[in-house]
């Protein structure tokens, strides 16, 4: 028999654990509208305010995993993706499906809209002419078998309890809670019957969290709850007190993403590619190491092989590359000379949804053409009157925007310790499911 819901909501409401019968009954019911929106947000808050542990998580990652259909595959390919939780200027994705693609491995990467400030890899692709991101679940498990990669969109059948439950959390405060963010990324990417998976947890003021403590707990969870459920899963946790890269925006990012897929392009993105790809290959055994790893991964970049890959994907999805122009430039210069001591994230990223690149609401119409492109880097010597940004803009829109971009970098007479240009990748956390295949955190940081 069913348990009456507000006893489940007591019970975490007072601090207690929950069962994973009690876990099942509730989300069973809320995904079949048994159980009330307001009462699914009033437990979301408990959990929020209270916590959960590992098992919770675990069975609240598995209830809303369970409430909807899984990818099935006929090949024994290892199957492989990579989420990241969101930063500003973060085009990985748009690379490391087709480089791993190059290296025997399949990956189902189906991604999301831009959140917040930061960007979302489907408005990404939809700067280039044509490209599809809605397919259907047989037309990923087929595309995925027969390319090695596809990217696109979640289906109604993937996880609905966590889109029914993302939608109230947005609106009563309850996004910001390990456990919730847990079972919502996690429940949308086992969704894609993966062997490994490789996070990459952002810090910063362009990112999610703001805070390195907070996200390198995000990092444990999401790792140690991966794990028990039986995905291979190791997680980076990232600087994002700039931009990566050099283009924040929607076509100007697949620009520059084309770039490292061609061999150039910024050394950080080349490098968290890089690095987040390693993971994987040495999860499923592909390379010996991750120095091995690295080096074939940046051989595909080189040697125009994954550019081919990611211009099969495009072709196979209508898209016709290349992706649309970027808008008529405007540059921001520096107000004096000095050193640039700090990028504030949030404000670039304000920027950006002001020039049209992000949405207010949802039901906003990104304009793919407009963004900004970084200058600077943290720490670098400006002198007065040099451009520190570019801003991409349709007319009549460049001005309004233009306080809030000077506004985000500072620039001040002497250089300090804060912005001397800090690590992109801070730590590796690693896990090893089942003895198989990952390498040791301390190895080679
Ligand atoms: N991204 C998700 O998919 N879910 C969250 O809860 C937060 C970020």
């Amino acid at each position: 028999m069913a348990m009456i819901p507000a006893e489940i909501i007591a019970r975490k409401r007072d601090g207690l654990p929950l069962s994973e019968a009690a876990i099942a009954d509730f989300v069973g019911g809320f995904t079949r509208g048994e159980i009330a929106d307001y009462q699914m947000a009033a437990l979301a808050m408990a959990i929020f305010l209270r916590g959960m542990d590992v098992g919770e998580t675990v069975a609240l990652t598995q209830q809303m995993l369970s409430s909807g259909d899984v990818l099935s595959w006929a090949t024994d390919t290892p199957k492989v993706d990579k989420h990241s939780t969101g930063g500003l200027g973060d085009k990985t994705s748009l690379v490391l499906a087709p480089l791993l693609a190059c290296c025997d491995l399949q990956v189902p990467m189906i991604s999301g809209r831009a959140l917040g400030i930061t960007g979302g890899t489907l408005d990404k692709l939809e700067a280039i002419p044509g490209f599809r991101t809605d397919l259907t679940l047989a037309e990923i498990q087929s595309q995925t078998e027969r390319l090695g990669c596809v990217m696109c969109g979640a289906t109604a059948e993937l996880a609905p309890a966590d889109r029914k439950l993302y939608a109230l959390r947005d609106v009563t405060a309850t996004v910001e809670s390990i456990p919730l963010i847990t079972a919502s990324i996690l429940s949308k990417k086992l969704a894609e019957s993966l062997d490994s998976l490789v996070l990459d947890v952002k810090f910063g003021s362009g990112a999610f969290m703001r805070d390195i403590g907070r996200a390198r707990q995000l990092a444990e969870t999401l790792v140690g709850v991966s794990r028990q459920m039986g995905v291979k899963s190791a997680a980076l946790l990232t600087d994002m007190n700039q931009p990566l890269g050099r283009m924040v925006g929607n076509a100007v990012e697949v620009h520059e993403a084309v770039a490292v897929l061609q061999g150039d392009g910024p050394a950080d993105v080349r490098e968290l590619v890089c690095a987040l790809g390693a993971e994987l290959l040495v999860a499923e055994r592909l390379a010996a190491d991750r120095v091995a790893a690295d080096s074939r991964l940046q051989t595909l970049l080189d040697n125009g092989q994954a550019y081919e890959r990611f211009a099969g994907m495009v072709a196979a999805q209508h898209g016709r590359l290349p992706a649309v122009a970027a808008a008529a430039a405007h540059d921001v210069l520096a107000p004096h000379a000095g050193y640039v001591v700090s990028i504030d994230g949030r404000l670039l990223g304000q920027a950006v949804i002001q020039l049209g690149g992000g949405r207010k609401l949802m039901t906003d119409r990104v304009d793919p053409a407009v963004g900004l492109e970084m200058q600077v880097r943290l720490g670098q010597r400006v002198e007065r009157g040099e451009p520190v940004v570019r801003m991409f803009a349709r007319p009549g829109s460049a001005s309004a925007v233009e306080a809030l971009v000077r506004q985000a970098i500072t620039v001040e007479p002497a250089a300090t310790a804060e912005s001397a240009a800090p690590p992109l990748i801070v730590d590796i956390i690693a896990a090893d499911a089942g003895g198989s295949g990952f390498a040791d955190v301390e190895e080679s940081l």
